[in-house]
């Protein structure tokens, strides 16, 4: 799979094996480490390949998933928020977006009232929300905030599996290593079958000896998880804008390359298998 074509990628299709979706939940301590980006790059390669994708948008800031994919639905429509507050069901918040087989959790940056208001019970709303409506999905892709506020412990606490972005430019691995001790907490006190599934190295040259280095030491302490390495690209940054994923917005584009080898690595992880044959 190493030296496809962008058609070849897109021409690929899973199935799901496994009898739920599963909860991949995009986490760094750290904000501007390319989490959305890398949430925005698996939902829209696992719909390209015929899986109903769900993001549900932890994290209203800038170049928000909110932002970037455009929820198609009236304003003052529900968004994670009204969830929180038991205004609205998960199922009355998701939205349609411009990229088929992608709906989305949108928020605004409304959200911050959950950490004001601090709603009884926000620990385990979320895999509540996400038992209750898994019918017409086949992954759920939650993209955490940078703090350990309500909304990324609910994520955490309802996700399968943790993808770990690393920005490696500015070296921020402290970033993951501030994670250890709240993961360690969600794992004993609310989500003991967390797995940490991938761990993304974003911005890098994976041919320096430091990045080889890193992605070495990053197989070490994480020896179950895929290691990715997403190069850097001006085309990434502009994306957002555009409210295009990757594949559609850079298709040639070396990190669209890694995205997809990226998200064909997590096929089997993530319970689905190849479709062959028509
Ligand atoms: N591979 C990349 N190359 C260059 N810029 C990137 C890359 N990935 C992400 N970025 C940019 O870095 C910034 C932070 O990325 P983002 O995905 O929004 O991170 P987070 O969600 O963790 O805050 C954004 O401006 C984004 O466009
Ligand atoms: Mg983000």
């Amino acid at each position: 799979m190493s030296d496809m074509t962008p058609e070849q990628w897109r021409g690929l299709r899973v199935y799901r094996l496994a009898d739920r979706p599963r909860r991949l939940a995009i986490v760094n301590r750290k904000g501007g480490s390319g989490k959305t980006t890398t949430a925005v790059q698996l939902a829209a390669a696992f719909a390209a390949w015929g899986a109903r994708v769900r993001i549900t948008d932890g994290d209203p800031q800038l170049a928000s998933a909110t932002y970037w994919l455009t929820p198609q639905r009236p304003a003052g429509s529900p968004t994670l928020l009204e969830v929180f507050l038991g205004d609205a069901t998960l199922r009355d918040a998701t939205a349609p977006t411009g990229v088929p087989g992608v709906r989305i959790v949108p928020s605004l940056d409304t959200l911050a009232r959950v950490e004001a208001e601090r709603p009884p019970g926000s620990d385990t709303l979320l895999a509540a929300e996400y038992d209750a409506d898994q019918d017409d999905v086949d992954v759920e892709i939650l993209d955490a905030a940078p703090s350990m506020g309500l909304v990324t412990v609910a994520m955490l606490a309802a996700a399968t599996d943790l993808v770990i972005v690393i920005k490696t430019s500015t070296l921020d691995y402290v970033g993951a290593a501030e994670l250890g001790r709240p993961l360690k907490l969600i794992r004993r006190r609310l989500n003991p079958d967390l797995s940490t599934t991938a761990v993304v190295m974003v911005d890098t040259d994976g041919q320096t000896a430091l990045s080889r280095s890193l992605a070495a030491r990053l197989k070490q302490e994480y020896p179950d998880a895929i290691v990715q390495p997403i190069p850097h690209s001006v085309r990434a940054r502009e994306a957002p804008g555009q409210h295009q994923p990757l594949i559609d917005y850079a298709p040639d584009n070396p990190v669209t390359m890694a995205y997809w080898r990226l998200a064909a690595a997590l096929v089997p992880r993530l319970g689905f298998a190849w479709k062959v044959g028509p």
